[in-house]
């Protein structure tokens, strides 16, 4: 756990650090012609990760831990897709490859026909963590200006993103408070905001209501839904809850114990707008049913 927050501490740092940096050396990056590189997938929409026989395998004091073996996938813009797999399986390890916090060690990753690296400097990411990881001595307005401040933003736009992208989340009139003020729920929200407030093409969540009770992560889910529909965001998801992914995605990745490896790819073809009685639909039992079996074909069973 100490790791895990540490962890998310400084990646937070070093996403927004290295956009900034961005910033003040080359506001002019964006090349002209960086849509010729991308691949359309079939649905016609512009191609946002594209992943190629990824592998990572760590080196440890211990030996060699194979995290992630062969993973190929492809996201288009505007998806919701989920990685879903057992504890270890390697699911924050290939968010972190896509946000570039790792690196791989064979196979090829494209983020909107660049490298991840090249990505993290066009503030591709947003990262919302398991923590909220916000500053507890910041107003909740300051903590989601804070990447803003670092990129250079004028102080009357900092102010202005702060104010919409708490409204978004629902928080208006919370701008004032301490996140210690806020509940668990409020304070997720909170840092949804705050990964949405430099506008990146992609928001990378990685089991953010996981941490919170059934009641609020349902109400979550929800607003996550209607908040997808009305930003147009290209989300990736990591959960180990099969309602969770089957209510949220547009696809689903199933993964299998580690080294992680995708065994299933399911579509989800629900409609944009749906509310908690879905869950209650055949359609949904049929998915759920089948990200289940995914999880069991692949587990071990030998625990
Ligand atoms: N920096 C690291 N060094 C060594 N091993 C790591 C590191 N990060 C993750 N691992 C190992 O890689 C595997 C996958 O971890 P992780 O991606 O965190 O899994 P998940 O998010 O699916 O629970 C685990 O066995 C974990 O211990
Ligand atoms: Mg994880």
């Amino acid at each position: 756990m100490a790791l895990c927050e540490h962890r998310t501490a400084s990646d937070e740092a070093a996403l927004v650090r290295r956009s900034g940096r961005l910033r003040a050396v080359s506001p002019m990056h964006q090349p002209v012609n960086a849509t010729t590189d991308h691949r359309i997938l079939s649905s016609g929409r512009p191609l946002v990760a594209d992943v190629r026989d990824l592998s990572l395998t760590f080196e440890t004091a211990d030996g060699k831990v194979e995290a992630l073996a062969g993973i190929n996938l492809q996201i288009a813009e505007g998806e919701f897709v989920s990685f879903i797999g057992p504890s270890g399986c390697g699911k924050t390890t290939l968010l972190r490859l896509i946000a570039d916090l790792e690196q791989p060690t064979s196979g090829m990753l494209q983020i909107n026909g660049v490298s991840a690296g090249e990505a993290r400097l066009r503030r591709a990411y947003g990262y919302v963590f398991q923590a909220p990881a916000l500053y507890p001595w910041r107003t909740v307005e300051k903590n989601v200006m804070l990447p803003l401040e670092i990129m250079g933003f004028s102080e009357a736009e900092r102010r202005e993103r702060a104010r919409r992208y708490l409204a978004l989340v629902n928080l208006s009139g919370f701008e004032r408070k301490f996140p210690w003020q806020l509940s668990g729920g409020m304070q997720q929200r909170a840092s949804i905001a705050r990964a949405l407030s430099f506008d990146p093409a992609l928001l990378l969540m990685d089991e953010p209501f996981g941490a919170l009770d059934e009641i609020v992560r349902d109400h979550l889910n929800e607003q996550l839904l209607g908040l997808w529909d009305k930003t147009g965001k290209t989300v990736i998801f990591v959960t180990h809850s099969i309602p969770e992914a089957v209510f949220l995605s547009t696809r689903i990745i199933v993964m299998s114990p580690r080294p992680g490896r995708i065994i299933d790819v399911i579509e989800c073809d629900f409609p944009r707008e749906r509310t908690l009685e879905f869950r209650e639909t055949p359609e949904f039992v049929r998915i759920a049913q089948r990200v289940r079996m995914g999880l069991r074909s692949g587990h071990s069973y030998d625990e």
